[in-house]
Protein backbone atom coordinates (compact mmCIF):
# COMPACT_ATOMS: atom_id res chain seq x y z
CA UNK A 1 0.00 0.00 0.00
CA UNK A 2 1.52 3.59 -0.99
CA UNK A 3 0.13 6.15 1.61
CA UNK A 4 -0.13 9.24 -0.61
CA UNK A 5 0.32 12.67 0.87
CA UNK A 6 -3.04 14.08 -0.27
CA UNK A 7 -4.64 11.23 2.15
CA UNK A 8 -2.07 11.69 4.71
CA UNK A 9 -3.10 15.02 5.28
CA UNK A 10 -6.65 15.38 4.77
CA UNK A 11 -7.63 13.45 7.67
CA UNK A 12 -9.92 15.99 9.41
CA UNK A 13 -9.08 14.53 13.03
CA UNK A 14 -11.46 17.34 14.68
CA UNK A 15 -14.43 15.94 13.03
CA UNK A 16 -14.17 12.55 15.29
CA UNK A 17 -15.36 11.04 18.45
CA UNK A 18 -13.03 10.34 21.08
CA UNK A 19 -13.41 5.95 19.44
CA UNK A 20 -12.62 6.79 15.93
CA UNK A 21 -9.99 9.21 16.83
CA UNK A 22 -8.62 5.89 18.23
CA UNK A 23 -9.26 4.02 15.50
CA UNK A 24 -7.63 6.72 13.43
CA UNK A 25 -4.59 6.81 15.22
CA UNK A 26 -4.62 2.83 14.93
CA UNK A 27 -5.23 2.80 11.33
CA UNK A 28 -2.27 5.32 10.87
CA UNK A 29 0.24 3.11 12.73
CA UNK A 30 -0.51 0.31 10.91
CA UNK A 31 -0.12 2.20 7.62
CA UNK A 32 3.12 3.79 8.68
CA UNK A 33 4.24 0.11 9.62
CA UNK A 34 3.98 -0.79 6.25
CA UNK A 35 6.64 1.68 5.01
CA UNK A 36 6.60 1.68 1.20
CA UNK A 37 3.84 -0.76 0.82
CA UNK A 38 3.41 -4.86 1.15
CA UNK A 39 4.37 -4.96 -2.26
CA UNK A 40 7.91 -3.52 -1.79
CA UNK A 41 7.87 -5.92 1.26
CA UNK A 42 7.78 -8.81 -0.45
CA UNK A 43 10.32 -7.09 -2.71
CA UNK A 44 12.22 -6.87 0.22
CA UNK A 45 11.79 -10.75 1.68
CA UNK A 46 12.29 -11.60 -1.76
CA UNK A 47 15.64 -10.65 -1.75
CA UNK A 48 16.13 -12.40 1.15
CA UNK A 49 16.99 -9.21 3.44
CA UNK A 50 14.39 -7.81 6.14
CA UNK A 51 12.22 -5.01 6.51
CA UNK A 52 13.79 -2.15 8.96
CA UNK A 53 11.05 -3.00 11.49
CA UNK A 54 11.64 -7.01 11.43
CA UNK A 55 15.56 -5.86 12.27
CA UNK A 56 14.51 -4.04 14.94
CA UNK A 57 12.39 -6.67 16.49
CA UNK A 58 15.33 -9.05 16.10
CA UNK A 59 17.68 -7.28 18.10
CA UNK A 60 15.47 -5.86 21.11
CA UNK A 61 14.41 -7.20 24.14
CA UNK A 62 10.59 -8.55 23.64
CA UNK A 63 7.89 -5.81 23.38
CA UNK A 64 10.84 -2.90 24.80
CA UNK A 65 11.04 -1.03 21.21
CA UNK A 66 9.41 2.39 21.54
CA UNK A 67 9.28 4.16 17.88
CA UNK A 68 9.91 8.13 17.59
CA UNK A 69 8.60 10.08 14.53
CA UNK A 70 6.38 7.49 13.29
CA UNK A 71 4.89 10.29 11.08
CA UNK A 72 7.64 12.62 10.38
CA UNK A 73 7.58 13.11 6.80
CA UNK A 74 9.66 14.47 3.62
CA UNK A 75 8.74 18.03 2.44
CA UNK A 76 10.72 17.77 -0.61
CA UNK A 77 8.98 18.62 -4.11
CA UNK A 78 11.52 18.21 -6.43
CA UNK A 79 10.91 15.58 -9.63
CA UNK A 80 7.48 14.82 -8.53
CA UNK A 81 8.21 13.29 -4.59
CA UNK A 82 5.94 15.57 -2.80
CA UNK A 83 3.04 13.30 -4.42
CA UNK A 84 4.50 10.48 -2.74
CA UNK A 85 5.10 11.07 1.17
CA UNK A 86 5.43 7.97 3.66
CA UNK A 87 4.57 8.01 7.02
CA UNK A 88 8.34 8.22 8.89
CA UNK A 89 9.90 8.53 5.64
CA UNK A 90 12.83 6.28 5.49
CA UNK A 91 13.81 5.31 8.42
CA UNK A 92 12.48 3.55 11.55
CA UNK A 93 14.03 4.90 15.13
CA UNK A 94 13.46 4.92 18.65
CA UNK A 95 14.66 2.88 21.82
CA UNK A 96 14.41 0.06 23.61
CA UNK A 97 16.76 -2.32 25.78
CA UNK A 98 19.32 -5.49 24.76
CA UNK A 99 19.71 -7.97 27.70
CA UNK A 100 17.87 -4.92 29.74
CA UNK A 101 20.15 -2.19 29.04
CA UNK A 102 18.97 0.97 26.97
CA UNK A 103 20.23 1.53 23.09
CA UNK A 104 19.06 3.63 20.73
CA UNK A 105 18.64 2.77 17.60
CA UNK A 106 17.80 3.50 13.80
CA UNK A 107 17.31 1.35 10.67
CA UNK A 108 17.10 2.38 7.35
CA UNK A 109 13.64 1.34 5.47
CA UNK A 110 15.11 0.21 1.76
CA UNK A 111 10.96 -0.14 1.31
CA UNK A 112 10.49 3.85 1.02
CA UNK A 113 12.37 5.59 -1.78
CA UNK A 114 15.49 2.53 -1.19
CA UNK A 115 15.91 3.84 2.00
CA UNK A 116 17.64 6.58 0.51
CA UNK A 117 18.59 9.97 2.66
CA UNK A 118 16.28 12.94 3.09
CA UNK A 119 16.63 15.74 5.43
CA UNK A 120 14.06 14.37 7.36
CA UNK A 121 15.50 11.02 8.06
CA UNK A 122 18.90 13.15 9.08
CA UNK A 123 16.44 14.71 11.42
CA UNK A 124 14.76 11.40 13.03
CA UNK A 125 19.00 9.76 13.05
CA UNK A 126 20.22 13.06 14.96
CA UNK A 127 17.29 12.93 17.58
CA UNK A 128 18.30 9.74 18.66
CA UNK A 129 22.00 10.41 18.57
CA UNK A 130 21.25 13.32 20.27
CA UNK A 131 18.96 11.75 23.09
CA UNK A 132 21.65 8.74 22.98
CA UNK A 133 24.50 11.23 24.04
CA UNK A 134 22.39 13.19 26.75
CA UNK A 135 21.33 9.77 28.53
CA UNK A 136 24.47 7.77 28.00
CA UNK A 137 23.21 4.90 25.83
CA UNK A 138 24.62 3.18 23.06
CA UNK A 139 23.75 3.93 19.16
CA UNK A 140 22.67 1.23 17.04
CA UNK A 141 22.64 2.17 13.47
CA UNK A 142 21.00 -0.83 10.88
CA UNK A 143 21.78 0.73 7.21
CA UNK A 144 20.07 -0.29 3.80
CA UNK A 145 19.98 2.42 1.65
CA UNK A 146 20.87 3.54 -1.50
CA UNK A 147 22.57 6.92 -0.29
CA UNK A 148 21.46 10.47 -0.48
CA UNK A 149 18.43 11.14 -1.80
CA UNK A 150 18.74 12.84 -5.07
CA UNK A 151 16.06 14.60 -5.42
CA UNK A 152 16.70 16.91 -2.63
CA UNK A 153 20.25 17.22 -3.55
CA UNK A 154 21.55 19.42 -0.54
CA UNK A 155 18.71 19.06 1.76
CA UNK A 156 20.25 15.21 1.46
CA UNK A 157 24.02 15.61 1.90
CA UNK A 158 23.46 18.85 4.65
CA UNK A 159 21.34 15.70 6.43
CA UNK A 160 24.68 13.21 6.16
CA UNK A 161 26.92 16.24 7.37
CA UNK A 162 24.92 17.02 10.39
CA UNK A 163 24.90 12.55 11.28
CA UNK A 164 28.93 12.85 10.44
CA UNK A 165 28.90 15.35 13.02
CA UNK A 166 27.27 13.58 15.72
CA UNK A 167 29.12 10.53 15.02
CA UNK A 168 32.63 12.32 15.47
CA UNK A 169 30.86 14.25 18.89
CA UNK A 170 29.54 10.82 20.32
CA UNK A 171 32.83 8.93 19.25
CA UNK A 172 34.28 8.19 23.07
CA UNK A 173 31.20 9.10 24.53
CA UNK A 174 28.78 6.32 23.84
CA UNK A 175 29.10 3.02 21.94
CA UNK A 176 28.06 3.06 18.41
CA UNK A 177 27.84 -0.16 16.07
CA UNK A 178 27.14 -0.01 12.52
CA UNK A 179 25.16 -3.02 10.66
CA UNK A 180 25.52 -3.07 6.80
CA UNK A 181 22.64 -4.89 5.80
CA UNK A 182 22.37 -3.80 2.34
CA UNK A 183 23.96 -1.29 -0.13
CA UNK A 184 25.68 1.53 1.53
CA UNK A 185 27.44 3.28 -1.12
CA UNK A 186 28.68 7.18 -1.68
CA UNK A 187 29.45 9.13 1.27
CA UNK A 188 26.95 7.13 2.99
CA UNK A 189 29.87 5.07 3.74
CA UNK A 190 31.36 7.40 6.19
CA UNK A 191 28.59 7.47 9.09
CA UNK A 192 29.45 3.47 9.65
CA UNK A 193 33.38 4.11 9.13
CA UNK A 194 33.09 6.87 12.16
CA UNK A 195 31.29 4.18 14.64
CA UNK A 196 32.86 1.93 16.60
CA UNK A 197 32.24 -1.36 15.04
CA UNK A 198 30.83 -2.34 11.82
CA UNK A 199 29.34 -5.63 11.10
CA UNK A 200 28.08 -6.67 7.72
CA UNK A 201 26.15 -9.24 6.59
CA UNK A 202 27.96 -11.47 3.84
CA UNK A 203 25.42 -12.55 1.07
CA UNK A 204 23.16 -8.82 1.07
CA UNK A 205 25.80 -5.91 2.08
CA UNK A 206 28.36 -3.82 0.21
CA UNK A 207 30.36 -0.61 0.70
CA UNK A 208 31.91 1.39 -1.76
CA UNK A 209 32.53 5.00 -2.48
CA UNK A 210 31.88 4.25 -6.11
CA UNK A 211 30.52 1.38 -7.61
CA UNK A 212 31.81 -0.40 -10.41
CA UNK A 213 30.69 1.41 -13.29
CA UNK A 214 32.31 4.37 -12.36
CA UNK A 215 35.67 2.53 -11.42
CA UNK A 216 35.30 0.83 -15.11
CA UNK A 217 34.74 4.37 -16.74
CA UNK A 218 37.39 6.09 -14.61
CA UNK A 219 40.00 3.91 -13.53
CA UNK A 220 39.13 1.47 -16.84
CA UNK A 221 38.72 -1.78 -14.29
CA UNK A 222 36.20 -4.61 -14.20
CA UNK A 223 34.86 -5.85 -10.95
CA UNK A 224 31.94 -7.42 -9.07
CA UNK A 225 29.64 -5.59 -6.20
CA UNK A 226 31.28 -8.26 -4.48
CA UNK A 227 35.05 -7.41 -5.05
CA UNK A 228 34.94 -3.86 -5.03
CA UNK A 229 33.09 -3.82 -1.75
CA UNK A 230 31.12 -7.08 -0.16
CA UNK A 231 31.87 -7.97 3.60
CA UNK A 232 34.65 -10.51 2.67
CA UNK A 233 36.58 -7.76 1.18
CA UNK A 234 35.98 -5.41 4.41
CA UNK A 235 36.48 -8.39 6.69
CA UNK A 236 39.89 -9.56 5.07
CA UNK A 237 41.07 -6.72 3.37
CA UNK A 238 40.43 -3.36 3.76
CA UNK A 239 39.71 -3.65 7.45
CA UNK A 240 36.57 -1.88 7.38
CA UNK A 241 34.44 -4.79 8.92
CA UNK A 242 34.83 -6.01 12.06
CA UNK A 243 32.65 -9.56 11.15
CA UNK A 244 30.94 -10.84 8.26
CA UNK A 245 27.92 -12.29 9.07
CA UNK A 246 26.56 -15.29 7.63
CA UNK A 247 22.85 -13.90 8.52
CA UNK A 248 20.73 -11.08 9.79
CA UNK A 249 20.33 -13.59 12.62
CA UNK A 250 24.36 -13.55 13.17
CA UNK A 251 24.66 -10.04 13.00
CA UNK A 252 22.13 -9.07 15.53
CA UNK A 253 24.03 -11.85 17.87
CA UNK A 254 27.09 -10.26 16.81
CA UNK A 255 25.76 -6.71 17.98
CA UNK A 256 24.09 -8.23 21.36
CA UNK A 257 27.64 -9.92 22.31
CA UNK A 258 29.37 -6.72 21.77
CA UNK A 259 27.40 -4.59 23.61
CA UNK A 260 27.80 -7.09 26.79
CA UNK A 261 31.20 -6.37 26.83
CA UNK A 262 30.56 -2.72 27.04
CA UNK A 263 29.97 0.18 29.34
CA UNK A 264 27.00 2.08 28.56
CA UNK A 265 28.92 5.17 28.30
CA UNK A 266 32.45 6.85 28.60
CA UNK A 267 31.64 7.70 32.61
CA UNK A 268 30.39 3.74 33.44
CA UNK A 269 32.48 0.40 34.11
CA UNK A 270 31.42 -2.58 31.69
CA UNK A 271 29.11 -4.48 33.41
CA UNK A 272 30.57 -6.94 35.92
CA UNK A 273 28.73 -10.83 35.30
CA UNK A 274 29.01 -13.05 37.78
CA UNK A 275 32.07 -15.66 37.44
CA UNK A 276 31.67 -19.47 37.33
CA UNK A 277 35.05 -20.37 36.32
CA UNK A 278 37.88 -20.73 39.36
CA UNK A 279 39.82 -17.86 39.56
CA UNK A 280 42.62 -19.80 40.61
CA UNK A 281 42.20 -22.69 38.04
CA UNK A 282 45.66 -23.57 36.69
CA UNK A 283 46.44 -24.56 33.12
CA UNK A 284 48.56 -27.49 32.64
CA UNK A 285 48.45 -26.73 28.56
CA UNK A 286 50.05 -23.61 29.31
CA UNK A 287 53.38 -25.57 30.86
CA UNK A 288 54.03 -27.23 27.90
CA UNK A 289 52.84 -24.83 24.94
CA UNK A 290 56.30 -23.03 24.08
CA UNK A 291 57.83 -25.05 21.20
CA UNK A 292 61.64 -26.33 21.67
CA UNK A 293 62.58 -24.29 19.00
CA UNK A 294 62.11 -20.65 19.07
CA UNK A 295 61.63 -20.27 15.91
CA UNK A 296 58.61 -22.96 15.73
CA UNK A 297 54.91 -21.42 15.84
CA UNK A 298 52.32 -22.19 18.54
CA UNK A 299 48.85 -20.91 18.82
CA UNK A 300 48.35 -17.87 20.99
CA UNK A 301 44.68 -18.22 20.77
CA UNK A 302 45.31 -21.37 22.94
CA UNK A 303 47.18 -19.64 25.94
CA UNK A 304 43.96 -16.78 25.69
CA UNK A 305 41.72 -19.37 25.86
CA UNK A 306 43.15 -21.15 28.58
CA UNK A 307 43.06 -17.92 30.73
CA UNK A 308 40.00 -16.12 30.49
CA UNK A 309 36.36 -17.30 32.05
CA UNK A 310 35.19 -20.64 30.49
CA UNK A 311 36.98 -20.28 27.53
CA UNK A 312 34.85 -17.54 26.47
CA UNK A 313 36.84 -15.17 23.75
CA UNK A 314 34.60 -12.56 21.36
CA UNK A 315 37.60 -12.47 18.24
CA UNK A 316 37.12 -8.71 16.53
CA UNK A 317 38.56 -8.49 12.88
CA UNK A 318 39.18 -12.35 13.52
CA UNK A 319 39.68 -12.23 9.64
CA UNK A 320 42.05 -8.90 9.31
CA UNK A 321 45.41 -8.67 9.96
CA UNK A 322 45.64 -12.52 11.96
CA UNK A 323 49.31 -11.69 13.24
CA UNK A 324 47.61 -9.89 16.04
CA UNK A 325 44.92 -10.86 17.56
CA UNK A 326 42.06 -8.95 19.27
CA UNK A 327 38.80 -9.21 21.53
CA UNK A 328 36.84 -9.23 24.32
CA UNK A 329 36.62 -11.86 27.24
CA UNK A 330 36.27 -11.37 30.69
CA UNK A 331 38.72 -12.31 34.25
CA UNK A 332 36.81 -13.06 37.33
CA UNK A 333 33.41 -11.23 35.58
CA UNK A 334 35.65 -8.26 34.55
CA UNK A 335 35.20 -7.21 30.77
CA UNK A 336 38.96 -6.75 29.40
CA UNK A 337 40.02 -6.09 25.21
CA UNK A 338 42.80 -8.84 24.66
CA UNK A 339 45.64 -7.65 22.28
CA UNK A 340 48.02 -10.38 21.76
CA UNK A 341 50.63 -11.36 19.43
CA UNK A 342 49.93 -14.33 17.09
CA UNK A 343 53.21 -16.81 16.00
CA UNK A 344 51.42 -18.62 14.28
CA UNK A 345 50.76 -16.71 11.64
CA UNK A 346 53.72 -14.77 9.74
CA UNK A 347 55.53 -15.23 12.92
CA UNK A 348 53.37 -12.73 14.85
CA UNK A 349 54.96 -9.83 13.30
CA UNK A 350 53.85 -6.11 13.44
CA UNK A 351 52.94 -4.92 10.40
CA UNK A 352 51.05 -2.12 8.99
CA UNK A 353 47.92 -3.56 9.42
CA UNK A 354 48.29 -5.40 12.81
CA UNK A 355 49.86 -2.11 14.19
CA UNK A 356 46.06 -0.05 12.53
CA UNK A 357 43.96 -3.10 14.26
CA UNK A 358 45.56 -2.82 17.53
CA UNK A 359 45.78 0.45 18.00
CA UNK A 360 42.47 0.87 17.45
CA UNK A 361 40.95 -1.12 19.55
CA UNK A 362 42.96 -0.09 22.05
CA UNK A 363 41.86 3.49 22.14
CA UNK A 364 38.47 1.70 21.88
CA UNK A 365 39.22 0.12 25.34
CA UNK A 366 40.44 3.24 26.72
CA UNK A 367 37.91 5.33 25.92
CA UNK A 368 35.41 3.11 27.68
CA UNK A 369 37.02 2.15 30.86
CA UNK A 370 37.67 -1.81 29.37
CA UNK A 371 41.51 -2.65 31.01
CA UNK A 372 43.65 -4.59 28.20
CA UNK A 373 45.55 -7.53 28.75
CA UNK A 374 48.67 -7.98 26.45
CA UNK A 375 50.09 -11.59 25.49
CA UNK A 376 53.62 -10.39 23.89
CA UNK A 377 55.20 -13.14 21.32
CA UNK A 378 56.79 -10.61 18.80
CA UNK A 379 59.58 -11.17 16.78
CA UNK A 380 59.44 -7.46 15.39
CA UNK A 381 58.11 -4.90 12.96
CA UNK A 382 58.05 -6.64 9.38
CA UNK A 383 61.22 -5.45 6.79
CA UNK A 384 61.18 -4.64 3.33
CA UNK A 385 59.87 -1.91 1.06
CA UNK A 386 56.06 -2.75 0.49
CA UNK A 387 56.24 -1.65 3.98
CA UNK A 388 58.46 1.17 4.28
CA UNK A 389 56.84 2.81 1.21
CA UNK A 390 53.71 2.08 2.79
CA UNK A 391 54.11 4.18 5.74
CA UNK A 392 55.29 1.34 8.29
CA UNK A 393 56.58 3.96 10.14
CA UNK A 394 53.82 6.10 10.45
CA UNK A 395 51.19 3.37 11.10
CA UNK A 396 53.39 1.33 12.81
CA UNK A 397 53.72 4.58 15.55
CA UNK A 398 49.75 4.28 15.81
CA UNK A 399 50.08 1.26 18.32
CA UNK A 400 52.79 2.48 20.14
CA UNK A 401 50.92 5.90 20.50
CA UNK A 402 47.68 4.03 21.62
CA UNK A 403 48.70 2.06 24.42
CA UNK A 404 51.59 5.10 25.75
CA UNK A 405 48.23 7.55 26.11
CA UNK A 406 45.77 4.66 27.37
CA UNK A 407 45.17 5.31 31.10
CA UNK A 408 43.12 2.23 31.76
CA UNK A 409 44.70 -0.72 33.65
CA UNK A 410 47.31 -2.75 31.27
CA UNK A 411 48.27 -5.59 32.61
CA UNK A 412 51.12 -7.62 29.94
CA UNK A 413 52.24 -11.11 29.88
CA UNK A 414 55.28 -11.74 27.78
CA UNK A 415 55.01 -15.52 26.60
CA UNK A 416 58.43 -15.61 24.29
CA UNK A 417 59.91 -12.97 22.00
CA UNK A 418 59.76 -9.53 23.05
CA UNK A 419 62.38 -7.57 20.61
CA UNK A 420 63.17 -4.63 19.39
CA UNK A 421 60.77 -1.82 18.97
CA UNK A 422 58.02 -4.28 19.24
CA UNK A 423 59.15 -5.13 22.92
CA UNK A 424 58.63 -1.13 23.62
CA UNK A 425 55.50 -0.95 21.71
CA UNK A 426 53.28 -4.04 23.61
CA UNK A 427 52.36 -2.54 26.53
CA UNK A 428 55.85 -2.56 27.80
CA UNK A 429 56.41 -0.78 31.37
CA UNK A 430 58.18 2.32 29.69
CA UNK A 431 54.25 2.94 27.71
CA UNK A 432 52.64 2.97 31.68
CA UNK A 433 51.87 -1.16 31.77
CA UNK A 434 50.95 -1.45 35.36
CA UNK A 435 51.61 -4.70 35.77
CA UNK A 436 54.26 -6.73 33.57
CA UNK A 437 54.74 -10.02 33.62
CA UNK A 438 57.21 -12.67 31.51
CA UNK A 439 57.06 -16.42 31.16
CA UNK A 440 60.46 -18.02 32.28
CA UNK A 441 60.82 -18.82 28.21
CA UNK A 442 60.27 -14.66 27.68
CA UNK A 443 63.44 -13.69 25.39
CA UNK A 444 63.57 -9.51 25.49
CA UNK A 445 66.27 -8.44 23.65
CA UNK A 446 66.91 -5.71 20.73
CA UNK A 447 66.65 -8.86 18.45
CA UNK A 448 66.94 -12.57 18.32
CA UNK A 449 70.35 -14.19 19.08
CA UNK A 450 71.13 -15.49 15.62
CA UNK A 451 70.44 -11.96 14.18
CA UNK A 452 72.26 -10.23 16.79
CA UNK A 453 75.61 -12.49 16.77
CA UNK A 454 75.64 -12.18 12.98
CA UNK A 455 75.87 -7.95 13.12
CA UNK A 456 78.16 -8.46 16.19
CA UNK A 457 81.30 -11.11 15.18
CA UNK A 458 80.74 -11.31 11.45
CA UNK A 459 84.37 -10.55 11.31
CA UNK A 460 85.46 -12.57 13.72
CA UNK A 461 83.39 -15.53 12.73
CA UNK A 462 84.49 -15.43 9.18
CA UNK A 463 88.99 -15.42 10.77
CA UNK A 464 87.82 -18.28 12.92
CA UNK A 465 87.86 -20.82 10.03
CA UNK A 466 84.61 -22.19 11.08
CA UNK A 467 81.73 -19.46 10.68
CA UNK A 468 79.23 -21.71 11.89
CA UNK A 469 80.45 -23.22 14.64
CA UNK A 470 81.90 -19.88 16.31
CA UNK A 471 78.37 -18.36 15.30
CA UNK A 472 76.74 -21.12 17.08
CA UNK A 473 78.92 -20.71 20.37
CA UNK A 474 78.02 -16.97 20.50
CA UNK A 475 74.79 -17.13 19.93
CA UNK A 476 74.29 -19.71 22.92
CA UNK A 477 75.86 -17.10 24.71
CA UNK A 478 73.98 -14.04 23.87
CA UNK A 479 70.80 -16.10 24.66
CA UNK A 480 72.64 -16.99 28.24
CA UNK A 481 73.09 -13.45 28.73
CA UNK A 482 70.65 -11.62 26.95
CA UNK A 483 67.61 -13.51 25.67
CA UNK A 484 65.64 -14.48 28.74
CA UNK A 485 63.53 -12.64 30.74
CA UNK A 486 65.70 -12.23 33.91
CA UNK A 487 67.59 -8.81 32.92
CA UNK A 488 64.62 -7.17 32.21
CA UNK A 489 63.28 -8.64 35.80
CA UNK A 490 66.73 -7.72 37.60
CA UNK A 491 65.79 -3.95 36.34
CA UNK A 492 62.01 -3.99 37.50
CA UNK A 493 60.95 -3.89 33.79
CA UNK A 494 59.01 -7.16 34.71
CA UNK A 495 57.31 -7.28 37.77
CA UNK A 496 57.43 -11.17 38.11
CA UNK A 497 58.78 -14.24 36.38
CA UNK A 498 55.71 -15.94 36.25
CA UNK A 499 54.92 -20.09 36.28
CA UNK A 500 52.76 -20.32 32.88
CA UNK A 501 50.31 -22.73 34.80
CA UNK A 502 49.48 -19.54 37.00
CA UNK A 503 48.89 -17.40 34.51
CA UNK A 504 45.15 -16.60 34.80
CA UNK A 505 45.09 -16.35 38.59
CA UNK A 506 48.42 -14.04 38.11
CA UNK A 507 46.00 -11.94 35.60
CA UNK A 508 43.21 -11.70 38.29
CA UNK A 509 44.92 -11.35 40.61
CA UNK A 510 46.66 -7.91 38.77
CA UNK A 511 43.60 -6.66 37.19
CA UNK A 512 41.99 -6.59 41.05
CA UNK A 513 45.43 -4.36 41.80
CA UNK A 514 44.63 -2.27 39.54
CA UNK A 515 41.10 -1.73 38.90
CA UNK A 516 40.21 1.52 40.85
CA UNK A 517 43.58 3.03 39.08
CA UNK A 518 43.67 6.85 38.19
CA UNK A 519 45.86 7.89 35.63
CA UNK A 520 45.97 10.71 33.60
CA UNK A 521 47.17 12.81 30.39
CA UNK A 522 48.43 16.34 30.77
CA UNK A 523 45.73 18.75 29.63
CA UNK A 524 45.33 19.41 26.02
CA UNK A 525 42.81 19.55 23.43
CA UNK A 526 43.76 16.26 21.97
CA UNK A 527 47.02 14.84 20.97
CA UNK A 528 48.40 14.23 17.54
CA UNK A 529 48.14 10.45 16.77
CA UNK A 530 49.81 9.71 13.54
CA UNK A 531 47.35 9.18 11.10
C1 LIG B 1 16.23 8.41 -4.42
C2 LIG B 1 16.42 6.18 -4.69
C3 LIG B 1 17.80 6.23 -4.43
C4 LIG B 1 18.37 7.50 -4.14
C5 LIG B 1 17.29 4.20 -4.78
N1 LIG B 1 16.16 4.88 -4.91
N2 LIG B 1 18.31 5.00 -4.50
N3 LIG B 1 15.65 7.26 -4.67
N4 LIG B 1 17.54 8.56 -4.14
N5 LIG B 1 19.66 7.63 -3.87
C6 LIG B 1 14.84 4.37 -5.20
C7 LIG B 1 14.73 3.83 -6.62
O1 LIG B 1 14.41 4.86 -7.51
C8 LIG B 1 13.58 2.85 -6.46
O2 LIG B 1 12.38 3.56 -6.43
C9 LIG B 1 13.80 2.30 -5.06
O3 LIG B 1 14.60 3.25 -4.38
C10 LIG B 1 14.50 0.98 -5.07
O4 LIG B 1 15.65 1.10 -5.87
P1 LIG B 1 16.02 0.03 -7.02
O5 LIG B 1 17.04 0.65 -7.87
O6 LIG B 1 14.76 -0.47 -7.67
O7 LIG B 1 16.62 -1.15 -6.13
P2 LIG B 1 17.83 -2.09 -6.46
O8 LIG B 1 17.71 -2.63 -7.85
O9 LIG B 1 17.89 -3.07 -5.33
O10 LIG B 1 19.13 -1.17 -6.44
C11 LIG B 1 19.53 -0.53 -5.23
C12 LIG B 1 20.66 0.49 -5.50
C13 LIG B 1 20.19 1.45 -6.64
C14 LIG B 1 21.90 -0.26 -5.95
C15 LIG B 1 20.94 1.20 -4.20
O11 LIG B 1 18.89 1.95 -6.30
C16 LIG B 1 21.11 2.60 -6.78
O12 LIG B 1 22.15 2.47 -7.43
N6 LIG B 1 20.74 3.75 -6.26
C17 LIG B 1 21.52 4.97 -6.39
C18 LIG B 1 22.75 4.89 -5.53
C19 LIG B 1 23.47 6.18 -5.50
O13 LIG B 1 24.18 6.52 -6.46
N7 LIG B 1 23.28 6.96 -4.43
C20 LIG B 1 23.87 8.23 -4.30
C21 LIG B 1 25.26 7.94 -3.70
S1 LIG B 1 26.15 9.41 -3.44
P3 LIG B 1 11.02 2.96 -7.06
O14 LIG B 1 10.00 4.00 -6.80
O15 LIG B 1 11.32 2.70 -8.48
O16 LIG B 1 10.78 1.69 -6.30
C22 LIG B 1 25.80 9.74 -1.87
C23 LIG B 1 26.36 11.02 -1.44
C24 LIG B 1 26.37 11.09 0.06
O17 LIG B 1 25.18 9.06 -1.17
C25 LIG B 1 27.32 12.16 0.43
C26 LIG B 1 27.38 12.29 1.89
C27 LIG B 1 28.49 13.24 2.25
Amino acid sequence: MTITAQRFLITKVGNMDTKQQLEHLLQLQAEARLGGGQDRIDKQHAAGRLTARERIEMLMDPGSFEEFDMFKTHRCQNFGIGETVFPGDGIVTGHGTVNGRIVYVYAQDFTVLGGSLSETMAQKICKVMDLAMKNGAPVIGLNDSGGARIQEGIDSLAGFSDIFLRNVMASGVVPQISAIMGPCAGGAVYSPALTDFVVMERLNSYMFLTGPKVVKSVCHEDVTVEELGGADMHSTQSGVSDYAAESTADAINYIKRLLSFMPQNNLESPPIVPCTDPIDRHSDVLRDIIPANANAAYDMKQVILETVDNADFFEIKEQFAPNLIVGFARYNGISVGIVANQPAYLSGVLDIDSSIKGARFVRFCDCFNIPVVTFVDVPGFLPGTAQEFGGAIRNGAKILYAYAEATVPKITVITRKAYGGAYCVMSSKHLRGDINYSWPTGEIAVMGAKGAVEVLYARQAKASGDAKAYLAEKEEEYHEKVSNPYLAAERGYIDDVIVPSTTRARIIKALGLVQNKRDSNPMKKHGNIPL
